[in-house]
C-alpha cells in the first residue's frame, strides 16, 4: 500500500449537513457524512477506502476492549479569510501518534498516506468546517486492535479510522483546578507520552472525585513525591511566573508532547518572554503566588486551545486570579488564532493546505 494506490471513496446519498447549525455547537457531539477507514492484516495496511460514518460491526472478542491497544489523536481544520481549508501541523500530530503506536506495540501508519487520508476526507467535507471564532472542524483519527481472541498478546490485525466533528470550544469558562496528591496519571518508563486511550479511562476516577469538590480538572503531580506539576487532564499548562512562562518538560515521559504546547512556547518566546521547559514544583508555584510574582495560569491542547485558569487549589491552600485582567494567556490566543485563520502570515509553516 503507498499514497500512490488510490482511496477508495464510496460517498453518502445525501448530506446530514442541512439538519444541523454549525453555530455554537457543542465539542466533540455531530459527525461528519464520512470517514476514512483502513485494515492493517497480514502484517500490511490494506486497500484505504473512504465511505459513509456509520457504526462499525464488533466482535464482542475484540482485543482492543479486553487489553485497551488503542490510541488517538486530535488535530484541527480551519477556514481561512477566503474559505481555503487548512490543518493545522498534522505532520506532527501523525509522527506523535506513531510514537504512542510504537509504545503499546502497534504498526505505525505511514506519514503518506495518513496525509493523503486527511487531505482526501477533509476535501471532501470542506463545508462542515464552521466559520465562526474559536470553531473548527475537530479531526479525531484513531487505531485499535481488532483481532478476534482474548489471548493476552499483542493483536495481528488493526483497525485505523479517521472521524471528523465540527466543533466549538471545549471549555467555554476560566476553569477551577484541583492539585492531585492521591491518584497518578504517569510514571516514568510508563505509557504518559503515549495518546493512548486508557490514559483518558485511568484518569476519570480522580477527576470525578474532583468534580465532586467542585473542580473542573486535576492537575497530575509526580508518582514519587506528589511534588512535581505534569499537566492537567486534558490539556498541557503553562505558569506565568515574573517574566518567564514555565511548563514542565518532556523529560521522565510522563507527559503528552503537546502541539499547541509546542506553539504556545514558540508564540511566548515571540512576545518577549524567557521560555523554561522544566522540572515545576508545586512549593514554586506557591512561593511565587505568595510573592505576588504568579500572573497567570493557563491550559494548553488541540481541544482546550488556550484555557485560563482562574482557580488553584493545593491541600487547602487556595489561588484564586482576575483573568480578567491578563494579558498574555489572551494575546497568545490572539495570535495563533489569527494564524488559524489565515488572518496573518504563517511564518512556521504550521497550516498545510487540504
Ligand atoms: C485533544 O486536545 O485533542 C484531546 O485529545 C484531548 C481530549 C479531548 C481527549
Amino acid at each position: 500500500m503507498t499514497a500512490a494506490d488510490e482511496i477508495k471513496i464510496k460517498k453518502i446519498k445525501e448530506s446530514k449537513l442541512s439538519q444541523i447549525s454549525l453555530e455554537n455547537i457543542p465539542f466533540g457531539k455531530y459527525f461528519t457524512d464520512h470517514m476514512f477507514e483502513m485494515d492493517y492484516h497480514n502484517g500490511e495496511w490494506q486497500q484505504p477506502i473512504i465511505r459513509p460514518y456509520e457504526p462499525i460491526m464488533m466482535d464482542p472478542s475484540t482485543a482492543a476492549l479486553h487489553y485497551g491497544q488503542a490510541i488517538f489523536e486530535g488535530i484541527k481544520a480551519y477556514k481561512n479569510k477566503d474559505g481555503e481549508a487548512f490543518i493545522f501541523r498534522p505532520h506532527d500530530n501523525i509522527k506523535r501518534f506513531n510514537a504512542s503506536a510504537v509504545r503499546m506495540q502497534m504498526p505505525t501508519v505511514p506519514e503518506d498516506i495518513f496525509m493523503e487520508g486527511l487531505r482526501t476526507l477533509i476535501n471532501l467535507e470542506q463545508n462542515w468546517i464552521p466559520n465562526q471564532e474559536d470553531h473548527s472542524l475537530y479531526i479525531r483519527p484513531f487505531m485499535y486492535s481488532s483481532d478476534e481472541m482474548i489471548g493476552v498478546r499483542p493483536s495481528e490485525d488493526y483497525k485505523f479510522l479517521i472521524i471528523l466533528s465540527p466543533t466549538g470550544p471545549y471549555y467555554n469558562t476560566p476553569m477551577r483546578i484541583y492539585v492531585e496528591e492521591q491518584y497518578v496519571r504517569a510514571v516514568p518508563g510508563g505509557v504518559g507520552y503515549a495518546k493512548a486511550a486508557g490514559n483518558y479511562g485511568a484518569a476519570m476516577y480522580a477527576t470525578a472525585q474532583a468534580k465532586l469538590k467542585g473542580y473542573d480538572q486535576v492537575l497530575w503531580t509526580d508518582a514519587f513525591e506528589h511534588k512535581y506539576i505534569q499537566e492537567c487532564g486534558t490539556m498541557n499548562v503553562f505558569f506565568i511566573i515574573g517574566d518567564k512562562a514555565i511548563t514542565p518538560d518532556l523529560g521522565a515521559g510522563t507527559i503528552l508532547a503537546g502541539i499547541t504546547r509546542d506553539s504556545v512556547m514558540v508564540t511566548l518566546a515571540q512576545l518577549g518572554l524567557t521560555v523554561e521547559e522544566r522540572e515545576l514544583s508545586i512549593d514554586e508555584i506557591i512561593s511565587a503566588h505568595q510573592s505576588g510574582l504568579l500572573k497567570e495560569v493557563f491550559g494548553t491542547g488541540t481541544a482546550a486551545t488556550i484555557s485560563l485558569i482562574k482557580e488553584l487549589k493545593y491541600k487547602d491552600y487556595i489561588m484564586s486570579f482576575d483573568v480578567n485582567s491578563w494579558k498574555i494567556a489572551p494575546e497568545v490566543k490572539n495570535r495563533l488564532n489569527q494564524i488559524r485563520y489565515g488572518q496573518i502570515e504563517d511564518p512556521y509553516g504550521w497550516m498545510v493546505k487540504v
